[in-house]
């Protein structure tokens, strides 16, 4: 008997209304237009406001995955998110979008896998549709990076957003549509380079560890550069060969948006044309978890999917964390 493939079936996404402009931020920090557009390709971002949470940005994603879709939240199995700036430490985000949509059915958890957060989430979503434990699982990537950045470090606050993608995965009634393959890898030596040192038990809250700005993203640049740019590649070349395609043979290479240059780079060395990648940090900059569902959805809403069409998902992030996933696209449920 063939084994069943997990496809997805809705898909959304939700960005906060309020547009950030690198302008804005040279009003805060010593940074200017030109530099964050040359040595990132961001220009704006979108940024929560101050009674928004990652809840409720998740809420409107799945509500726009749903849109198309006749479907009651009861019937929904499982809720999975993929994020690094929940709500609250407990309870997870999970249990909070399941009571908030009333998913009485579902249950669920937060899934931390930071840039690669999305594609660790929808890889172990899938594993409970092949396995036929469950029917409709729900993967979000979600997170609110401006509730851990310092906006007074000019090396970390323009390069990060807020936003939210959802995805609803069911069994395939087609034997090539879904999920083909993933590939994830993780090396935790490198996450002396990206993290968040305090608010968890190592270093809890405390005075001094607010006064020594330990809740916010600290990053070391170059190396995170050099490592998204050859691990993206090679992830992407080994999901590729093992499945016996080619980057000819990819409709959509969707990569996580970190910084152009990253995606520019790993085209180059991939040989993909312009057409074949999806873009989109000029507009949102990374959003961590959500940057992968939210350019699958762009891409969908813009037309740039058809039955049949390979897709080719890729990420990079804290852990170090990354991976590949490859799907063929199928009609929506
Ligand atoms: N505005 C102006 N100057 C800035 C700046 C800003 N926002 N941020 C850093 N600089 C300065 C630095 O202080 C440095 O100045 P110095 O030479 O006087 O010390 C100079 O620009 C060059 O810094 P460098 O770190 O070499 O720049 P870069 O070309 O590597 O770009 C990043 C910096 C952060 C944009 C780039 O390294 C990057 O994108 N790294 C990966 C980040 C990432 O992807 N993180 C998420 C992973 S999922």
């Amino acid at each position: 008997m063939k084994a069943v493939r997990a496809k997805i079936t809705a898909l959304g996404m939700y960005v906060p209304e309020r547009r950030v402009t690198n302008d804005e931020l040279s009003k805060l920090v010593d940074t200017s237009d030109e530099w964050i557009r040359a040595r990132t390709g961001i220009a704006e971002r979108r940024i929560v406001s101050d009674s928004q949470a990652n809840s409720d940005l998740s809420i409107k994603a799945i509500k726009n995955a749903f849109q198309a879709r006749e479907l009651r939240p009861e019937e929904i199995d499982l809720i999975i998110v993929a994020t690094v700036t929940p709500d609250m430490m407990f309870p997870s985000t999970a249990c909070i979008i399941q009571d908030k949509i009333g998913a009485k059915n579902a249950w669920g958890f937060d899934l931390l896998g930071a840039c690669s957060g999305f594609l660790y989430a929808i890889a172990t979503g899938a594993q409970f549709v092949q396995t036929g434990a469950y029917k409709r699982v729900l993967v979000i990537g979600t997170d609110v990076m401006s509730s851990i950045l310092n906006f007074e470090d000019r090396t970390t606050c323009v390069l990060f957003g807020d936003g939210a993608g959802a995805v609803l995965l069911e069994p395939s009634q087609e034997d090539d549509t879904g999920i083909i393959d993933f590939i994830l890898h993780s090396d935790g030596s490198g996450g002396k380079f990206l993290y968040m040192p305090a608010g968890g038990s190592l270093h809890p809250a405390s005075h001094e560890t607010v006064d020594k700005k330990m809740h916010y993203v600290h990053q070391d640049g170059r190396n995170v550069f050099k490592f998204a740019v050859k691990l993206m590649t090679e992830v992407s070349l080994e999901i590729l060969q093992r499945n016996g395609y080619t980057t000819e043979d990819v409709t959509l290479y969707i990569p996580h948006q970190a910084n152009l240059r990253i995606i520019q780079s790993s085209v180059e060395r991939l040989k993909l044309r312009p057409e074949q990648v999806v873009i989109n940090i000029d507009r949102y900059a990374n959003t961590t978890a959500a940057t992968i569902p939210v350019g699958l959805a762009e891409a969908y809403h813009q037309g740039r999917m058809k039955k049949g069409d390979l897709m080719l998902l890729v990420s990079f992030g804290a852990g170090f964390t990354w991976g590949s996933l490859l799907l063929r696209w199928g009609d929506l449920g």
